[in-house]
């Protein structure tokens, strides 16, 4: 018998059992309550929700479909009363639509959309601004709020930074290219300390309809991102996501915006100094000199890791001053070198190959290509950055990085050591002299994903880890006030794996390091975004995305999905919905 561990675990929950069934699934003793679902009216002259009577104006005062990033800015330091900063990500119109069905290759001109649909779907991305308050324990929404918003993909944005008011940035409909309309393919974001909400453009690509005029100037550029095949009609019925109409629109779009919640009539800001990539998130850390430091996933195959860091300082005595300061600093790219050691390489007009012959006239073109600008500074291509979460409590910053399987053999490296990496992986990284702008830093991968009872997989996970415990495709994460890490998951093959997609608690200390269990699962064909904690770690906010969305070899539409959850009831389909976790009798979580 092998001596018995006498380490403590630092999560104290009973684990759940991983698997797939029609509903979620919450650790023993916790509640988990359904907020805010697709459809829900949220200010007091919303409609209720009826499938069969959408519209887009009504779409616009309802609660937005997909929701990804989930935050909550407190009000007055509160853990009952705050204000919660949703991302409406996607939308899924084959389970949105009745008689929609889903898209084929043969019906490339996306023939059932019509403009109706296509402005509900414009109506139901973006964004959403909730007041919330939790009484005699139970959270409600407060419909009357002030402070209640919708953001869609037409809501009017300013473009700021450095790229502002480019040539490549002008339209037909902006000749100043500064006035933009819209965000889309919001994913993952931050909150800031100052108490905005940072959402971040990710999959902009697929919105794109044509062809670009022959021999135009973005040509490279729009290849380089992916622009050319559309996922969306949106550009049938809607000029500016029309290339041939409209060649520059796709230019001021793949942004991090920025928005203070507490103004109802903010102008979203698109701050263009952190770079145009496929934002998966913007989780920052003040540094220990005041300077604010955002770390910055771009979720693509062989793509990098970016960071930001703050020309100014934050200044806790005034917000004002704070809400400019995304407009000015640097941006960087990670090399993570074998020995593992890495360095910051910084995407500045003028230095290194970042020069006019190579394209780069001004600091604008850098940014309006960061991922070119990156691939010329020989950045580390790695396994789809997704979030990054820098520990408040030890400083360390986690990486997930969620599958490659396109890498091969030959392009294996120490930072994204498994060709086909089909389950992703952790990097831990540590700032040199703990200093997050400091040009270096060190790194190891903390856990290689899977199931650890596979050998060819190769997962690294402690031997305390059950068979429930291991997880695969690490998405979104979150950092309690412990430093504890938990791990939203995206893409577990429901059917090849019989696991659904949820929420991993992992540790990162101590005899432990290593161990993960699992906490909560979404039901069939959904992916688990959020997560994010009230700042007493006793209200966990998770998003459900994408329920009953088809699965490998399980096709799913409005009149067949793969689960009705949660409402349950014939004729309404599945909805997308933030869910909240609290303990029974209250307390911290876990
Ligand atoms: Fe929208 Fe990278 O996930
Ligand atoms: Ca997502
Ligand atoms: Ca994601
Ligand atoms: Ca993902």
């Amino acid at each position: 018998q092998p001596a018995k561990k006498t380490a403590a675990a630092s999560f104290d929950f009973k684990e759940i059992e991983a698997g797939v069934d029609q509903t979620h699934h919450v650790a023993e003793g916790y509640d988990a309550q359904i907020l805010l679902r697709w459809g829900d009216p949220i200010f007091p002259d919303a409609s209720d929700f009826d499938p069969n009577a959408q519209s887009a104006a009504r779409q616009a005062r309802q609660f937005g479909y997909n929701s990804d990033f989930v935050g909550y800015i407190p009000i007055g330091g509160s853990s009952q009363h705050g204000l919660l900063v949703v991302n409406h990500e996607y939308t899924n119109e084959e389970l949105m639509f009745p008689g929609v069905g889903i898209q084929d290759a043969k019906d490339a001109g996306f023939s059932k959309m019509t403009k109706d649909l296509v402005d509900i779907e414009m109506a139901a991305h973006g964004g959403a601004v909730v007041e919330i308050r939790r009484q005699s324990g139970r959270w409600a929404v407060m419909r009357e709020s002030r402070y209640n918003r919708r953001i869609t993909a037409e809501t009017p944005m300013e473009i700021t930074g450095p790229a502002a008011g480019h040539d490549r940035m002008r339209t037909a409909a902006d000749p100043t290219g500064r006035q933009v309309r819209g965000m889309i393919n919001n994913c993952a974001g931050g909150v800031t300390p100052w108490g905005t909400w940072l959402s971040c453009e990710e999959n902009f690509n697929g919105y794109f309809w044509g062809k670009l005029p022959e021999g135009h100037r973005e040509a490279v550029n729009y290849k380089r991102y992916g622009i050319g095949t559309p996922a969306y009609a949106w550009g049938k019925f809607h000029d500016r996501f029309d290339l041939a109409k409209e060649p520059n629109e796709a230019n001021r779009f793949g942004w991090v915006v920025e928005i203070d919640p507490f103004d109802p009539d903010f102008v979203p800001k698109k701050r263009t100094a952190l770079g145009r990539t496929k934002h998966e998130g913007a989780a920052g850390i003040v540094n220990a000199d005041g300077r604010y430091v955002i770390y910055l996933g771009d979720d693509e195959r062989f793509d990098y890791v970016y960071r930001f860091v703050t020309a100014g300082q934050v200044d806790p005595q005034n917000r004002a001053a704070n809400l400019g300061l995304l407009d000015e600093g640097t941006l960087s790219v990670a090399k993570y070198n074998p020995d593992g050691s890495g360095t910051w390489l910084p995407l500045v007009q003028g230095q290194g190959p970042l020069t006019g012959q190579n394209g780069f006239a001004s600091q604008a073109d850098v940014l309006i290509e960061t991922r070119r600008a990156a691939d010329l500074l020989g950045a580390t291509k790695m396994d789809r950055p997704e979030d990054i979460e820098a520990s408040p409590k030890t400083g360390r910053v986690y990486v997930m990085l969620t599958n490659n399987t396109r890498r091969s053999d030959a392009q294996v490296d120490p930072a994204n050591p498994r060709a086909k990496n089909a389950f992703g992986h952790i990097i831990e990284m540590v700032p040199d002299g703990g200093d997050h702008a400091a040009a270096t830093f060190r790194w190891e991968v903390l856990v290689r994903c899977g199931d650890p009872s596979i050998k060819e997989v190769g997962a690294t996970f402690s031997s305390e880890t059950t068979k429930n415990g291991w997880f695969g495709m690490p998405d979104n994460c979150a950092i309690d006030q412990k430093g504890r890490l938990w791990i939203a998951t995206d893409g577990n093959n429901q059917k090849a794996t019989g696991r659904a997609d949820g929420l991993w608690a992992l540790e990162t200390e101590g005899e432990l390091r290593g161990t993960s269990r699992h906490f909560f699962r979404v039901p069939a064909g959904a992916e688990l975004c959020g997560p994010f904690f009230t700042p007493d770690d006793e209200t966990l906010f998770l998003a459900v995305q994408h329920p009953g969305e088809a699965e490998e070899g399980q096709p799913a539409s409005y009149e067949y999905p793969n689960t009705r959850w949660p409402d349950f009831k014939d004729g309404v389909p599945p909805r997308p919905s933030v869910v909240l976790v609290t303990k029974q009798g209250g307390g911290k979580i876990a």
